[in-house]
């Protein structure tokens, strides 16, 4: 066997995700800290977005720019190779983090103990659904005082629609939390209250079925405490040996499967630079097969041509490391002015193309308008790869062709406004509009889908790829095409 066997089956590749403040920063540097990637407690600290900065999102991106460095953090713990992708924990960078789900192989959702399921979890749950990502679930914050464990198992499988079976189980909780202990091997002496849950715990839950984890259908169960360091051995331990290398990825032509020798991969992300000086990008790759080298040529799908790259860098602990090679599983950051879009395609020659980046119906749209008549070019053009890198998305009324941005939080439209200005020389305006609802549109009906798009005129739009999208201004509008027109199915997603 080739050794790149080896090393991909040795890959674990996942996100943490979380509702801002349920401790994912402290988990993954806790995580860190048994990797041996960082030495002192407080290091992962400055990736965060603070709280207090969720008005100024210059400070934002400033946050953000610190973070490339730490958009994936690898090291290697035991026998295995671990790649930590970061995801925003802002709300308004939502999409940001979908599409970071996009390139793992399984995810550890935390979540606080003396919260229970919050709203972005939930959010973060569907996408995991929709793509049957595994999930583990790690109960954080078990030395405050809390929900009860088995209220918050409830709470997990009502709320996020998902099987659960404890694998750990906490001594006490609060003030009286001291250790966790595997419910495999359970100490002879148990306090009554432990003995009672126990029994509780054989009767209610199924015993952890690998088969049904790796399907998405059960997630196992740990409780502790990050900040306290207890039960985070007991989950990385049992997640390296269970959570999946990296898996078989569908693309149109066929499903590529990681072993092939074959080199592919496809954009997830692209950090932008903010410095107008230096207007550069990275472009973060995910490796779905084979071997990466550099210098190397490799196809750009979308593009038809050979390109080879000098500088790629992988990320080892918290440093960017320029290296020679990447496997299956691996993220590679790839020096960029401006040749990718999200969800383009590299290979060995072949034509693929990578299915399983949607873009999601947005939360506010406005107009833009041309601020400056003198600089329509600049502004289109900025407009164009501001969109190709994802950060927001554009729809051109089939009415008028005026342009509409949608986003998924105000935050974007100052970061579109403020780019375009120092980055392409072009002003923009905003124009409020109300609207509800994208819904891509599609039917098997002809007839009714013509006559459809004839009778909502005013409210169709092309996105990006030139696909029809009905733009429904308030709920009651979308439930009334819904239900008037029956053979049309509305989509809030864009691939279906
Ligand atoms: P996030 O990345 O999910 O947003 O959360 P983060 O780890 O930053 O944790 C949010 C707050 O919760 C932090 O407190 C952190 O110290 C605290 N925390 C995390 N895990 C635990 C835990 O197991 N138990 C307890 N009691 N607290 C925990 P902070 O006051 O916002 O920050 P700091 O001053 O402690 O750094």
């Amino acid at each position: 066997m080739p050794n790149y066997v080896d090393e991909i089956q040795r890959r674990r590749t996942f996100a943490i995700v979380s509702h801002p403040d349920a401790g994912k920063t402290t988990l993954t540097e806790k995580l860190l800290l048994y990797g041996g990637a960082i030495h002192v407690a407080g290091a992962v600290k400055s990736n965060k977005i603070r709280k207090t900065a969720t008005s100024d999102w210059m400070e934002i991106e400033k946050q953000r720019g610190i973070s490339v460095a730490t958009s994936v953090m690898g090291f290697d713990y035991n026998r295995y190779h671990i790649n930590i992708l970061d995801t925003p924990g802002h709300q308004d960078f939502a999409e940001d983090t979908f599409r970071t789900l996009t390139a793992v192989d399984s995810v550890i959702i935390v979540i606080d103990s003396a919260k229970g399921v919050e709203a972005q979890t939930r959010k973060l749950m569907e996408v995991c659904r929709m793509r049957k990502t595994p999930a583990m679930i790690f109960m954080n914050k078990m030395d405050r005082e809390g929900k009860d464990p088995f209220d918050l198992m409830d709470d997990v499988e009502q709320e996020l629609g998902i099987n659960v079976t404890p694998v750990t189980w906490a001594n006490g909780q609060g003030l009286d939390f001291e250790s966790v202990f595997k419910l495999s091997d359970r100490p002879v002496k148990m306090s009554a209250k432990n003995q009672e849950a126990m029994e509780l715990i054989d009767g209610v839950y199924p015993l952890f079925d690998k088969e049904a984890y790796l399907r998405g259908d059960l997630a196992p169960v740990f409780f502790g405490s990050a900040y306290k360091t207890i039960g985070v051995q007991e989950l990385l331990d049992f997640f390296v040996e269970n959570a999946p290398s990296p898996r078989p990825v569908e693309a149109i032509e066929r499903k590529v499967d990681p072993y092939e020798a074959a080199f592919t991969g496809f954009c997830f992300k692209i950090h932008a630079n903010m410095d107008p000086n230096h207007r550069s990008c990275i472009a973060f790759f995910k490796i779905v097969s084979g071997r990466f080298e550099r210098n190397t040529y490799y196809t750009h799908v979308r593009e038809g041509r050979q390109m080879r790259f000098s500088a790629p860098t992988c990320f080892m602990a918290q440093k960017k490391e320029t290296v020679d090679e990447a496997f299956a599983g691996d993220i590679v950051g790839l020096p960029d002015t401006g040749n990718f879009k999200i969800g383009d395609t590299l290979t060995a020659g072949e034509q693929l193309h990578f299915k399983g980046l949607p873009s999601f119906s947005p939360e506010m749209f406005k107009y833009i308008e041309n601020a400056d008549p003198m600089k329509q070019k600049q502004l289109d053009k900025g407009v164009r790869q501001l969109m190709d890198e994802g950060v927001a998305q554009l729809f051109v009324s089939q009415l008028n062709g005026r342009k509409i941005i949608g986003t998924v939080g105000q935050l974007q439209f100052e970061v579109i406004q403020y780019r375009l200005e120092h980055e392409y020389n072009a002003k923009c305006r905003w124009e409020n509009m109300s609207m509800y609802k994208a819904c891509w549109i599609e039917s098997d009906d002809e007839v009714e889908l013509k006559l459809f798009k004839q009778r909502k005129a005013q409210y169709m739009a092309f996105d990006k790829e030139g696909r029809d999208v009905f733009m429904a201004d308030s709920a009651y509008v979308l439930n009334m095409a819904q239900n008037d027109y029956k053979h049309i199915t509305f989509h809030f997603t864009s691939e279906f």
